[in-house]
Protein backbone atom coordinates (compact mmCIF):
# COMPACT_ATOMS: atom_id res chain seq x y z
CA UNK A 1 0.00 0.00 0.00
CA UNK A 2 1.19 3.42 -0.68
CA UNK A 3 -0.38 6.91 0.91
CA UNK A 4 -0.65 9.55 -1.84
CA UNK A 5 -0.26 13.19 0.28
CA UNK A 6 -1.32 16.49 -1.24
CA UNK A 7 -3.64 18.73 -2.07
CA UNK A 8 -6.32 16.98 -4.32
CA UNK A 9 -8.98 18.10 -6.81
CA UNK A 10 -11.73 16.56 -8.24
CA UNK A 11 -15.29 16.61 -9.34
CA UNK A 12 -17.10 13.05 -8.45
CA UNK A 13 -20.90 15.12 -8.64
CA UNK A 14 -22.01 16.72 -11.96
CA UNK A 15 -21.28 20.61 -11.66
CA UNK A 16 -23.60 20.80 -14.85
CA UNK A 17 -26.23 18.81 -12.02
CA UNK A 18 -25.33 21.36 -9.27
CA UNK A 19 -22.36 19.07 -8.21
CA UNK A 20 -19.50 21.13 -6.70
CA UNK A 21 -15.64 21.53 -6.93
CA UNK A 22 -14.40 18.71 -4.20
CA UNK A 23 -11.36 19.69 -2.37
CA UNK A 24 -9.16 18.06 0.39
CA UNK A 25 -6.11 20.39 1.00
CA UNK A 26 -3.63 18.36 2.78
CA UNK A 27 -5.17 15.32 2.04
CA UNK A 28 -4.46 11.53 1.77
CA UNK A 29 -5.04 8.91 -0.85
CA UNK A 30 -3.82 5.45 0.38
CA UNK A 31 -3.78 3.24 -2.53
CA UNK A 32 -3.56 -0.85 -2.33
CA UNK A 33 -3.36 -2.48 -5.96
CA UNK A 34 -3.86 0.65 -7.98
CA UNK A 35 -6.91 1.11 -6.37
CA UNK A 36 -8.16 4.28 -4.15
CA UNK A 37 -8.52 2.01 -0.20
CA UNK A 38 -8.97 5.04 1.44
CA UNK A 39 -8.92 9.17 1.83
CA UNK A 40 -9.08 12.38 4.01
CA UNK A 41 -7.05 14.22 5.95
CA UNK A 42 -3.13 13.97 5.88
CA UNK A 43 -3.24 13.78 9.64
CA UNK A 44 -6.55 11.30 10.26
CA UNK A 45 -5.32 8.88 7.47
CA UNK A 46 -1.41 9.16 8.61
CA UNK A 47 -2.51 7.99 12.10
CA UNK A 48 -4.52 4.72 11.07
CA UNK A 49 -1.58 3.92 8.35
CA UNK A 50 1.61 4.46 10.39
CA UNK A 51 3.76 2.23 8.18
CA UNK A 52 3.19 3.12 4.66
CA UNK A 53 5.20 4.33 2.26
CA UNK A 54 4.38 8.17 2.03
CA UNK A 55 4.91 9.91 -1.79
CA UNK A 56 4.62 13.26 -0.60
CA UNK A 57 2.94 15.54 -3.61
CA UNK A 58 2.74 18.94 -1.75
CA UNK A 59 3.09 22.25 -3.16
CA UNK A 60 0.46 22.58 -6.15
CA UNK A 61 -2.38 20.52 -6.89
CA UNK A 62 -3.29 16.49 -7.80
CA UNK A 63 -5.89 16.04 -10.24
CA UNK A 64 -7.45 12.75 -11.69
CA UNK A 65 -6.01 11.81 -14.97
CA UNK A 66 -7.28 13.65 -17.78
CA UNK A 67 -9.64 11.58 -20.23
CA UNK A 68 -9.16 13.11 -23.68
CA UNK A 69 -12.13 11.47 -25.65
CA UNK A 70 -10.61 12.21 -29.41
CA UNK A 71 -6.95 12.32 -29.93
CA UNK A 72 -5.51 11.06 -33.49
CA UNK A 73 -2.51 8.96 -33.16
CA UNK A 74 -1.05 9.60 -36.63
CA UNK A 75 -0.76 13.15 -36.46
CA UNK A 76 1.54 13.97 -33.32
CA UNK A 77 3.90 15.33 -36.14
CA UNK A 78 2.03 17.90 -37.83
CA UNK A 79 0.54 19.49 -35.00
CA UNK A 80 -0.04 23.65 -35.71
CA UNK A 81 -0.75 23.28 -39.44
CA UNK A 82 -2.88 26.46 -39.28
CA UNK A 83 -4.75 28.21 -41.59
CA UNK A 84 -6.57 25.77 -43.69
CA UNK A 85 -10.34 24.66 -43.20
CA UNK A 86 -10.93 21.24 -42.69
CA UNK A 87 -10.95 19.39 -45.88
CA UNK A 88 -7.86 21.29 -47.35
CA UNK A 89 -6.12 21.13 -43.56
CA UNK A 90 -6.98 17.10 -44.31
CA UNK A 91 -5.53 16.88 -47.86
CA UNK A 92 -2.49 19.14 -47.59
CA UNK A 93 -1.39 18.08 -43.93
CA UNK A 94 -3.16 15.36 -42.49
CA UNK A 95 -3.29 12.85 -44.85
CA UNK A 96 0.39 13.11 -46.34
CA UNK A 97 1.34 12.18 -42.94
CA UNK A 98 -1.34 9.59 -41.96
CA UNK A 99 -0.37 7.61 -45.24
CA UNK A 100 3.27 7.37 -43.78
CA UNK A 101 2.44 5.19 -41.33
CA UNK A 102 1.67 2.53 -44.08
CA UNK A 103 5.91 1.84 -42.98
CA UNK A 104 5.42 0.26 -39.85
CA UNK A 105 9.10 0.97 -38.64
CA UNK A 106 8.24 5.00 -39.27
CA UNK A 107 4.80 3.98 -37.35
CA UNK A 108 6.53 2.70 -33.77
CA UNK A 109 8.33 6.38 -33.90
CA UNK A 110 5.05 8.14 -34.37
CA UNK A 111 3.62 5.59 -31.53
CA UNK A 112 6.51 6.65 -29.14
CA UNK A 113 5.77 10.29 -29.49
CA UNK A 114 2.15 10.07 -29.33
CA UNK A 115 2.37 8.28 -25.80
CA UNK A 116 4.77 10.39 -24.51
CA UNK A 117 2.79 13.40 -25.26
CA UNK A 118 -0.61 11.88 -24.04
CA UNK A 119 0.95 10.68 -20.34
CA UNK A 120 3.30 14.26 -20.70
CA UNK A 121 0.36 16.26 -20.55
CA UNK A 122 -1.21 14.88 -17.61
CA UNK A 123 -4.11 12.27 -19.60
CA UNK A 124 -4.41 9.08 -18.42
CA UNK A 125 -7.04 7.45 -20.39
CA UNK A 126 -7.76 8.08 -24.11
CA UNK A 127 -10.18 7.21 -27.14
CA UNK A 128 -7.53 6.96 -29.87
CA UNK A 129 -8.22 7.41 -33.22
CA UNK A 130 -5.84 4.86 -34.97
CA UNK A 131 -4.23 4.57 -38.04
CA UNK A 132 -5.64 3.08 -41.96
CA UNK A 133 -2.89 0.59 -41.66
CA UNK A 134 -3.44 -2.56 -39.43
CA UNK A 135 0.34 -2.25 -38.48
CA UNK A 136 0.55 1.02 -37.18
CA UNK A 137 -2.47 0.06 -35.00
CA UNK A 138 -0.53 -2.64 -33.73
CA UNK A 139 2.31 -0.01 -32.97
CA UNK A 140 -0.22 2.17 -30.82
CA UNK A 141 -1.44 -0.47 -28.73
CA UNK A 142 2.20 -1.73 -27.91
CA UNK A 143 3.52 1.26 -26.98
CA UNK A 144 0.40 2.38 -24.84
CA UNK A 145 0.93 -1.01 -23.12
CA UNK A 146 4.68 -0.78 -22.35
CA UNK A 147 4.05 2.07 -20.82
CA UNK A 148 0.80 1.79 -19.65
CA UNK A 149 -1.45 3.91 -20.42
CA UNK A 150 -5.25 3.20 -20.87
CA UNK A 151 -6.27 3.57 -24.68
CA UNK A 152 -9.35 2.73 -26.59
CA UNK A 153 -8.65 2.52 -30.31
CA UNK A 154 -9.19 0.70 -33.54
CA UNK A 155 -8.24 0.53 -37.26
CA UNK A 156 -9.46 3.44 -39.01
CA UNK A 157 -11.34 2.50 -42.37
CA UNK A 158 -12.51 4.55 -45.45
CA UNK A 159 -13.64 3.44 -48.67
CA UNK A 160 -14.01 6.72 -51.19
CA UNK A 161 -12.91 10.54 -51.54
CA UNK A 162 -9.68 10.02 -49.73
CA UNK A 163 -6.35 9.44 -51.27
CA UNK A 164 -6.16 6.26 -53.13
CA UNK A 165 -3.37 4.61 -50.45
CA UNK A 166 -5.56 5.03 -47.21
CA UNK A 167 -8.36 3.30 -49.14
CA UNK A 168 -9.70 -0.04 -48.24
CA UNK A 169 -12.50 -2.70 -49.19
CA UNK A 170 -15.73 -3.60 -46.85
CA UNK A 171 -14.50 -7.17 -46.62
CA UNK A 172 -10.94 -5.86 -45.80
CA UNK A 173 -11.94 -3.61 -43.22
CA UNK A 174 -14.13 -6.04 -41.14
CA UNK A 175 -11.17 -8.72 -41.69
CA UNK A 176 -8.68 -6.24 -40.52
CA UNK A 177 -10.98 -4.84 -37.41
CA UNK A 178 -12.01 -8.40 -36.18
CA UNK A 179 -8.51 -9.51 -35.94
CA UNK A 180 -6.89 -6.58 -34.66
CA UNK A 181 -9.68 -6.52 -31.83
CA UNK A 182 -9.26 -9.86 -30.93
CA UNK A 183 -6.03 -9.41 -30.03
CA UNK A 184 -6.24 -6.21 -28.15
CA UNK A 185 -9.89 -5.77 -26.51
CA UNK A 186 -9.73 -6.44 -22.94
CA UNK A 187 -6.46 -7.21 -23.42
CA UNK A 188 -4.35 -5.51 -20.27
CA UNK A 189 -5.75 -1.69 -20.32
CA UNK A 190 -6.79 -1.71 -24.15
CA UNK A 191 -10.14 -1.76 -25.53
CA UNK A 192 -11.18 -1.56 -29.04
CA UNK A 193 -13.41 0.89 -30.93
CA UNK A 194 -14.62 0.19 -34.62
CA UNK A 195 -13.44 3.65 -36.39
CA UNK A 196 -15.36 4.24 -39.59
CA UNK A 197 -12.91 7.62 -40.12
CA UNK A 198 -15.94 9.98 -41.33
CA UNK A 199 -19.69 9.20 -43.28
CA UNK A 200 -17.92 11.29 -45.99
CA UNK A 201 -15.13 8.94 -46.83
CA UNK A 202 -17.39 5.67 -46.28
CA UNK A 203 -19.85 4.08 -48.18
CA UNK A 204 -22.72 2.18 -46.85
CA UNK A 205 -21.55 -1.16 -47.18
CA UNK A 206 -18.41 0.35 -44.93
CA UNK A 207 -20.56 1.51 -42.61
CA UNK A 208 -22.69 -1.67 -42.76
CA UNK A 209 -19.09 -3.91 -42.39
CA UNK A 210 -18.48 -1.71 -39.09
CA UNK A 211 -21.74 -2.70 -38.30
CA UNK A 212 -20.90 -6.07 -38.45
CA UNK A 213 -17.32 -5.86 -36.96
CA UNK A 214 -18.78 -4.13 -33.97
CA UNK A 215 -21.05 -7.50 -33.35
CA UNK A 216 -18.01 -9.38 -33.48
CA UNK A 217 -16.15 -7.56 -30.61
CA UNK A 218 -18.70 -6.97 -27.64
CA UNK A 219 -18.53 -4.04 -25.31
CA UNK A 220 -16.47 -2.53 -28.02
CA UNK A 221 -16.55 1.39 -28.74
CA UNK A 222 -17.75 3.31 -31.82
CA UNK A 223 -15.63 6.23 -32.48
CA UNK A 224 -16.22 8.65 -35.82
CA UNK A 225 -16.53 12.50 -36.65
CA UNK A 226 -19.71 14.52 -37.23
CA UNK A 227 -21.12 17.66 -38.21
CA UNK A 228 -17.71 20.11 -38.12
CA UNK A 229 -16.98 21.79 -41.12
CA UNK A 230 -20.51 23.08 -43.28
CA UNK A 231 -18.99 21.99 -46.55
CA UNK A 232 -18.39 19.10 -45.37
CA UNK A 233 -21.64 18.50 -43.80
CA UNK A 234 -22.87 19.61 -47.27
CA UNK A 235 -21.01 16.80 -48.77
CA UNK A 236 -22.67 13.99 -46.65
CA UNK A 237 -26.40 15.26 -47.34
CA UNK A 238 -25.30 14.74 -50.33
CA UNK A 239 -23.89 11.53 -50.34
CA UNK A 240 -26.27 9.91 -47.41
CA UNK A 241 -29.21 12.32 -48.74
CA UNK A 242 -29.81 12.77 -44.81
CA UNK A 243 -28.55 14.39 -41.56
CA UNK A 244 -25.04 13.59 -40.47
CA UNK A 245 -25.73 11.75 -37.20
CA UNK A 246 -28.47 9.40 -39.12
CA UNK A 247 -25.61 8.34 -41.75
CA UNK A 248 -25.14 6.72 -38.58
CA UNK A 249 -27.85 5.47 -37.12
CA UNK A 250 -28.70 4.02 -40.14
CA UNK A 251 -26.75 1.11 -39.48
CA UNK A 252 -26.73 0.65 -35.97
CA UNK A 253 -23.65 2.33 -35.32
CA UNK A 254 -25.13 5.26 -32.46
CA UNK A 255 -25.42 4.18 -29.33
CA UNK A 256 -24.01 3.99 -25.81
CA UNK A 257 -20.49 2.82 -26.94
CA UNK A 258 -20.30 5.82 -29.38
CA UNK A 259 -18.18 8.80 -29.15
CA UNK A 260 -18.69 11.49 -32.14
CA UNK A 261 -16.28 14.40 -32.49
CA UNK A 262 -17.08 18.03 -33.19
CA UNK A 263 -20.87 18.10 -33.46
CA UNK A 264 -20.87 22.07 -34.13
CA UNK A 265 -23.51 22.15 -36.62
CA UNK A 266 -25.82 19.46 -35.61
CA UNK A 267 -29.78 19.98 -36.62
CA UNK A 268 -32.24 19.12 -33.73
CA UNK A 269 -32.92 15.85 -35.13
CA UNK A 270 -29.38 15.05 -35.24
CA UNK A 271 -29.42 15.99 -31.32
CA UNK A 272 -32.41 14.49 -30.51
CA UNK A 273 -30.72 11.30 -31.90
CA UNK A 274 -27.89 11.26 -30.29
CA UNK A 275 -29.59 12.06 -26.61
CA UNK A 276 -32.05 8.67 -27.12
CA UNK A 277 -29.45 6.72 -28.16
CA UNK A 278 -26.89 8.23 -25.24
CA UNK A 279 -24.21 8.55 -27.46
CA UNK A 280 -21.70 10.90 -26.67
CA UNK A 281 -19.92 14.14 -28.09
CA UNK A 282 -15.91 14.70 -28.11
CA UNK A 283 -15.71 18.61 -27.54
CA UNK A 284 -12.39 20.09 -29.52
CA UNK A 285 -12.45 23.37 -29.13
CA UNK A 286 -8.94 24.36 -30.23
CA UNK A 287 -9.44 22.27 -33.08
CA UNK A 288 -12.76 24.03 -34.03
CA UNK A 289 -11.19 26.98 -33.23
CA UNK A 290 -7.75 26.46 -35.84
CA UNK A 291 -9.70 25.30 -38.72
CA UNK A 292 -12.17 27.76 -38.21
CA UNK A 293 -14.91 25.17 -37.85
CA UNK A 294 -16.80 26.63 -35.68
CA UNK A 295 -18.10 28.03 -32.22
CA UNK A 296 -19.56 24.14 -30.02
CA UNK A 297 -23.07 24.92 -29.08
CA UNK A 298 -23.30 23.20 -25.68
CA UNK A 299 -26.17 24.89 -24.08
CA UNK A 300 -28.25 22.46 -27.20
CA UNK A 301 -26.12 19.46 -26.18
CA UNK A 302 -27.45 19.85 -22.57
CA UNK A 303 -30.78 20.34 -23.69
CA UNK A 304 -31.07 17.43 -25.53
CA UNK A 305 -29.31 15.30 -22.57
CA UNK A 306 -26.23 14.85 -24.94
CA UNK A 307 -23.62 13.79 -22.85
CA UNK A 308 -20.28 15.83 -23.81
CA UNK A 309 -16.31 15.52 -22.96
CA UNK A 310 -13.46 16.91 -23.73
CA UNK A 311 -11.02 16.01 -26.68
CA UNK A 312 -7.44 17.64 -27.96
CA UNK A 313 -8.27 16.26 -31.70
CA UNK A 314 -4.65 16.16 -31.72
CA UNK A 315 -2.83 17.06 -34.70
CA UNK A 316 -6.11 19.95 -36.36
CA UNK A 317 -6.01 20.34 -32.23
CA UNK A 318 -2.76 22.28 -30.52
CA UNK A 319 -1.74 20.34 -28.39
CA UNK A 320 -2.19 17.47 -26.10
CA UNK A 321 -2.83 19.46 -23.09
CA UNK A 322 -6.47 19.26 -21.63
CA UNK A 323 -6.41 22.07 -19.74
CA UNK A 324 -5.78 24.53 -22.88
CA UNK A 325 -8.67 22.48 -23.86
CA UNK A 326 -10.28 23.46 -20.62
CA UNK A 327 -9.60 26.92 -21.53
CA UNK A 328 -10.80 27.46 -25.08
CA UNK A 329 -14.21 25.32 -24.17
CA UNK A 330 -14.55 28.28 -21.75
CA UNK A 331 -13.87 31.01 -23.98
CA UNK A 332 -16.12 29.68 -26.65
CA UNK A 333 -18.91 29.67 -24.21
CA UNK A 334 -18.35 33.16 -23.29
CA UNK A 335 -17.91 34.00 -27.12
CA UNK A 336 -21.36 32.71 -27.81
CA UNK A 337 -23.14 35.36 -25.20
CA UNK A 338 -26.33 34.52 -24.18
CA UNK A 339 -26.51 31.51 -26.14
CA UNK A 340 -23.34 30.63 -24.23
CA UNK A 341 -22.89 27.51 -21.03
CA UNK A 342 -21.07 29.73 -18.21
CA UNK A 343 -18.50 27.39 -17.54
CA UNK A 344 -16.73 27.46 -13.53
CA UNK A 345 -13.53 25.69 -13.41
CA UNK A 346 -15.44 22.87 -11.64
CA UNK A 347 -17.41 22.23 -15.38
CA UNK A 348 -14.11 22.29 -16.65
CA UNK A 349 -12.45 20.19 -14.97
CA UNK A 350 -15.51 17.91 -15.09
CA UNK A 351 -15.40 17.98 -18.94
CA UNK A 352 -11.69 17.00 -18.62
CA UNK A 353 -12.19 14.17 -16.08
CA UNK A 354 -15.24 12.23 -14.72
CA UNK A 355 -17.53 13.21 -17.74
CA UNK A 356 -15.04 11.83 -20.19
CA UNK A 357 -14.65 8.38 -17.80
CA UNK A 358 -18.65 8.18 -17.97
CA UNK A 359 -18.77 8.71 -22.18
CA UNK A 360 -16.38 5.45 -22.38
CA UNK A 361 -18.12 3.55 -19.97
CA UNK A 362 -15.39 3.73 -17.35
CA UNK A 363 -17.24 5.54 -14.93
CA UNK A 364 -16.74 3.24 -12.35
CA UNK A 365 -12.48 2.86 -12.43
CA UNK A 366 -11.38 6.22 -13.53
CA UNK A 367 -12.15 10.17 -13.16
CA UNK A 368 -12.18 11.04 -9.73
CA UNK A 369 -10.74 9.77 -6.01
CA UNK A 370 -13.74 8.57 -4.52
CA UNK A 371 -12.69 5.23 -2.81
CA UNK A 372 -13.09 2.53 -5.16
CA UNK A 373 -11.49 4.19 -8.33
CA UNK A 374 -8.03 3.40 -9.23
CA UNK A 375 -5.45 5.46 -8.63
CA UNK A 376 -4.93 7.62 -12.14
CA UNK A 377 -3.71 11.30 -10.65
CA UNK A 378 -1.61 13.47 -11.85
CA UNK A 379 0.62 16.18 -10.04
CA UNK A 380 0.52 19.78 -11.19
CA UNK A 381 3.45 21.78 -9.37
CA UNK A 382 4.76 24.40 -11.21
CA UNK A 383 8.39 25.54 -11.10
CA UNK A 384 8.93 28.46 -8.60
CA UNK A 385 8.29 32.00 -9.48
CA UNK A 386 6.53 30.65 -12.71
CA UNK A 387 3.07 33.00 -13.19
CA UNK A 388 1.67 29.76 -12.41
CA UNK A 389 3.14 29.01 -9.18
CA UNK A 390 2.80 32.98 -8.01
CA UNK A 391 -1.04 32.35 -8.90
CA UNK A 392 -1.45 29.41 -7.17
CA UNK A 393 0.55 30.99 -3.92
CA UNK A 394 -2.58 33.82 -4.22
CA UNK A 395 -5.28 31.86 -5.23
CA UNK A 396 -7.98 33.15 -2.48
CA UNK A 397 -9.94 29.65 -2.82
CA UNK A 398 -9.81 25.69 -4.59
CA UNK A 399 -11.99 27.23 -6.95
CA UNK A 400 -9.66 29.79 -8.04
CA UNK A 401 -6.43 27.80 -7.49
CA UNK A 402 -8.07 25.34 -10.65
CA UNK A 403 -8.98 28.57 -12.63
CA UNK A 404 -5.31 29.82 -12.36
CA UNK A 405 -4.60 26.20 -13.34
CA UNK A 406 -6.55 26.21 -16.40
CA UNK A 407 -5.62 29.72 -17.60
CA UNK A 408 -1.87 29.24 -16.94
CA UNK A 409 -0.95 25.31 -16.74
CA UNK A 410 1.22 23.20 -19.16
CA UNK A 411 2.60 20.06 -19.82
CA UNK A 412 5.58 21.71 -18.56
CA UNK A 413 3.69 21.97 -14.85
CA UNK A 414 2.52 18.41 -15.12
CA UNK A 415 5.27 16.78 -12.95
CA UNK A 416 4.58 13.22 -12.37
CA UNK A 417 1.80 11.37 -13.58
CA UNK A 418 0.16 8.13 -12.30
CA UNK A 419 -2.04 4.91 -13.38
CA UNK A 420 -3.01 2.18 -11.01
CA UNK A 421 -0.96 3.90 -8.60
CA UNK A 422 2.51 3.46 -10.51
CA UNK A 423 4.62 6.40 -11.99
CA UNK A 424 4.09 6.32 -15.98
CA UNK A 425 5.88 9.89 -16.69
CA UNK A 426 7.76 12.43 -14.77
CA UNK A 427 11.69 13.33 -15.11
CA UNK A 428 14.13 10.87 -12.57
CA UNK A 429 14.84 13.94 -10.43
CA UNK A 430 11.40 14.51 -9.78
CA UNK A 431 9.91 11.14 -9.30
CA UNK A 432 12.83 10.82 -6.76
CA UNK A 433 11.70 13.59 -4.76
CA UNK A 434 8.38 13.03 -5.41
CA UNK A 435 8.87 9.60 -3.60
CA UNK A 436 10.78 11.16 -0.84
CA UNK A 437 9.09 9.47 2.60
CA UNK A 438 8.10 11.62 4.86
N1 LIG B 1 -12.71 14.45 -40.14
C1 LIG B 1 -12.22 13.35 -40.77
N2 LIG B 1 -10.93 13.15 -40.46
C2 LIG B 1 -10.59 14.13 -39.60
C3 LIG B 1 -9.38 14.46 -38.91
O1 LIG B 1 -8.36 13.80 -39.03
N3 LIG B 1 -9.41 15.57 -38.13
C4 LIG B 1 -10.54 16.31 -37.96
N4 LIG B 1 -10.50 17.37 -37.16
N5 LIG B 1 -11.68 16.02 -38.59
C5 LIG B 1 -11.70 14.95 -39.40
ZN1 LIG C 1 -10.66 14.09 -35.25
Amino acid sequence: MTLFRGTFLDTPADPFAGGALRAEDDGAIVVHDGVIVTRGTFAEVRARHRDEEVVDLSGGVVLPGFVDMHVHFPQVRVIGGLGMPLLDWLEQCALPEEARLADTSYAAGVATDFVRGLVGAGTTTALVFGSHFAGAVDAVFTEAARVGLRITSGLVVSDRLLREDLLTSPERALEESVALARRWHGTGRARYAVTPRFSLSCTDELLAACADALAAAPGAMLTSHVNENVREIETVRDLHGCDYVASYDRHGLVGRGTVLAHDVHPTDPDLALLGERGAAVAHCPTSNAALGSGLFPLARHRAHGVRVALGSDVGAGTGFSLLKEGLQAYFVQQLLGERGVALAPAHLLHLATAAGADALGLADQVGDFSVGRRFDAQWVQPAEGTPLDVGLAHAASSEDALARVFALGTPADVRGVWIDGALVSGETRDAASALRVV
